[in-house]
């Protein structure tokens, strides 16, 4: 708790400090995938929600007062080499205060390690794999607001609980190497929540091909 509270002090959202300084801005800058709603996160999803909060900021002159809200957009491609570089040109051409996005794993975890050294924090409804767990240094600053797959871990690990499994687990997953790994990211939170659950808990996992391949795996390993 002592490092999450260390960090929240870094937040740039001054409380008492507005009205003796006006006229100052702050900068969200925001790297996600521009169109593409396939994820969760993407621009066109993400937007409304945003203005709907500048909108209420300023509406509620007390929240903020004397602080000027902008958005600076950059598109990610949810891409590991264009959101670093879009992350960098935001930091260098407007000097933001907050990072919002990106939520893909890949390209989360590299602006996360500049948002970190820069010691702006990181806002993401993505970022689900359990890496980002890790909040004791290279993502310190990043802040998730959707589901992790670590929680998912949790309940398996609870479900087993529930069911007195205590000897074996498999994890069983189709690993699509392109774009963000879904499958992967997931399983990946169950697996190591379940290897930390039972220390006689035998987890294995496996990743399949095809349909034919998965179902022989279950008839060899499960009951
Ligand atoms: C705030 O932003 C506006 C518009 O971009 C700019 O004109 C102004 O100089 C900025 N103020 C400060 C204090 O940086
Ligand atoms: C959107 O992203 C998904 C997942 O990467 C991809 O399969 C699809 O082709 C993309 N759509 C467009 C229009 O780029
Ligand atoms: C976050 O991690 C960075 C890099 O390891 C470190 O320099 C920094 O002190 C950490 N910040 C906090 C608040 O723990
Ligand atoms: C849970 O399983 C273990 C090993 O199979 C067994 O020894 C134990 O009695 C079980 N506990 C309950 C509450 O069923």
């Amino acid at each position: 708790m002592v490092v999450q509270f260390s960090w929240l002090f870094l937040l740039p959202f001054p409380q008492a400090a507005g009205a003796t300084s006006p006229n100052r801005n702050i900068t969200l800058a925001v790297v996600l995938p521009e169109t593409n709603t396939s994820y969760p996160w993407a621009w066109s999803r993400v937007q409304p929600a945003l203005q709907l909060a500048l909108e209420k900021v300023e509406r509620e002159g007390r929240l903020l007062r004397g602080y000027r809200l902008q958005l600076e957009f950059a598109s990610s491609d949810c891409s590991e080499f264009t959101a670093p570089q879009h992350a960098v040109d935001l930091k260098l051409y407007h000097d933001p205060d907050v990072f919002f996005g990106p939520g893909c794993v890949y390209p989360a975890a590299s602006v996360a390690r500049f948002t970190t050294h820069w010691q702006l924090p990181l806002i993401t409804a993505g970022a689900a794999a359990y890496g980002f767990d890790d909040k004791r240094d290279h993502y310190n600053s990043t802040v998730r607001t959707g589901p992790s797959a670590t929680k998912l871990g949790e309940l398996a690990h609870q479900l087993l609980l529930h069911f007195n499994w205590s000897s074996r687990a498999a994890v069983l997953y189709h690993d699509i190497k392109s774009d963000d790994r879904p499958h992967f990211f997931i399983i990946e939170g169950i697996f190591m929540a379940l290897e930390k659950s039972y220390s006689s808990l035998q987890v294995l996992y496996k990743s399949y091909e095809s349909e034919e391949d998965a179902i022989q795996f279950m008839k060899d390993n499960a009951r």
